[in-house]
């Protein structure tokens, strides 16, 4: 039984600064003033565009990158100050998957779990035993002999997890495991991974740039942009009541659902001569997303509403909706001002005329 920790933090960024010198542009700062607890035992995902410094962030934890300045504790270690012997203690600690699962091509799946064992320099007495456990953890028991370029992108992100749990590790990092498979796919890891978490009471502290990933299987967050944490919290928080411009965006797309084949056809950027209607999509979150703010802006403002599309999804046990709208284009900065005045979230997607 492996030892669960509920409470501190597994992993914490202090005052993280960290530049890199890119021939022609000179200094680059890659992350600036990161300040960050993972919680123990929870999974945390960072979220962010590509180029917000996620991937840096993530390989200071194991150490293959150097702060410039700051710390990262993790299980009481400072990372950055380790000497050798204890770095390697820590690599023990810290398993990682990532988005091309960065397996060995001229080893089976069997060779591949087993590998970290062998530089651990285990007796092969004990590997065995060890490497089928964790083969048949991750559902690959009648694989174990294949080759990775017999496997799909699902059963070699598989290996990608047996192999980083090999050494027991404390935290797992996952740097964009899922972005390379399909949707199918990319739920069957995230449950992998979310028994992994639950069962070994494991720290998951995963990167991506998807909000589905975030919603679907962490319970902390933050968001990333140019380097800096611009918000962070419990994933219910951040997603009810989201701060930054960055987290909106983010949110906003994440329900998937689409315009009308008979809108988005139509559908201009530029607000068009003459009338036209304002397509706008409505985010709402937590006890607003129950609240009949449409109703109010027609009885209220006279504002007429036309819905277009609409889903309400849950995050745990909290409603989480987006519709899609149409209103008169000359009244559509008023009904998104009065929208946004009760903490619904609004986007204008464009003009049909
Ligand atoms: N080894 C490196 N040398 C120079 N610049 C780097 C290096 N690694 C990352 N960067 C720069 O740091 C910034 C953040 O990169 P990265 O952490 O890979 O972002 P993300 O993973 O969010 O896409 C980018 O501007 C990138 O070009
Ligand atoms: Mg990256």
């Amino acid at each position: 039984m492996a030892d669960r920790q509920t409470s501190g933090a597994a992993i914490t960024f202090e005052n993280l600064e960290k530049s890199f010198y890119k021939k022609g542009t000179g200094q680059v700062k890659a992350l600036e003033g990161v300040n960050l607890d993972v919680p123990a035992g929870t999974i945390t995902g960072i979220i962010g565009r590509s180029g917000a410094g996620k991937s840096t962030l993530l390989r200071m934890v194991n150490g293959l990158e150097q702060p410039t300045s700051g710390t990262v504790t993790v299980a009481g270690h400072d990372v950055g100050r380790a000497g050798a012997a204890e770095l390697r203690r820590i690599r023990r600690d810290v398993g990682m998957i990532f988005q091309h699962f960065n397996l060995l091509s001229s080893r089976t799946v069997y060779g591949n779990v087993a590998l970290p064992l062998e530089i651990a320099g285990l007796p092969s007495a004990e590997i065995k035993p060890r490497v089928d456990d964790l083969i048949a953890r991750v559902g690959l028991e009648q694989l174990s002999g294949r080759y990775p370029a017999e496997l799909s992108g699902g059963q070699k992100q598989r290996v990608g997890i047996a192999r980083a749990l090999a050494t027991k590790p404390k935290v797992l990092l996952s740097d964009e495991a899922t972005s390379a498979l399909d949707p199918e796919t990319t739920q069957t890891v995230l449950k992998l991974l979310a028994d992994i978490n639950r069962d070994l009471g494991l720290t998951i502290l995963l990167i991506t740039h998807e909000m589905a990933v975030v919603r679907d299987i962490a319970s902390h967050v933050a968001v990333i942009d140019g380097g800096r944490i611009v918000e962070a919290g419990t994933t219910y928080d951040v997603f009810a009541d989201p701060k930054h411009p960055t987290t909106r965006s983010f949110l906003s797309g994440i329900t998937g659902i689409t315009l009308p084949s008979f809108v988005s056809h139509r559908l201009k950027a530029e607000r068009p001569q003459g009338h036209s209607e304002e397509v706008i999509r409505i985010t709402f979150a937590g006890r607003h997303a129950t609240d009949p703010m449409l109703a109010k802006l027609t009885s209220e403002l006279g504002i007429p509403v036309n819905i277009l599309a609409g889903a309400v999804e849950e995050i745990g046990p909290h409603p989480f909706g987006n519709l899609l709208v149409s209103v008169e284009a000359d009244r559509g900065p008023e009904a998104r001002a009065y929208l946004e005045r009760h903490n619904l979230l609004t986007e204008v997607l464009g003009y049909v005329g």
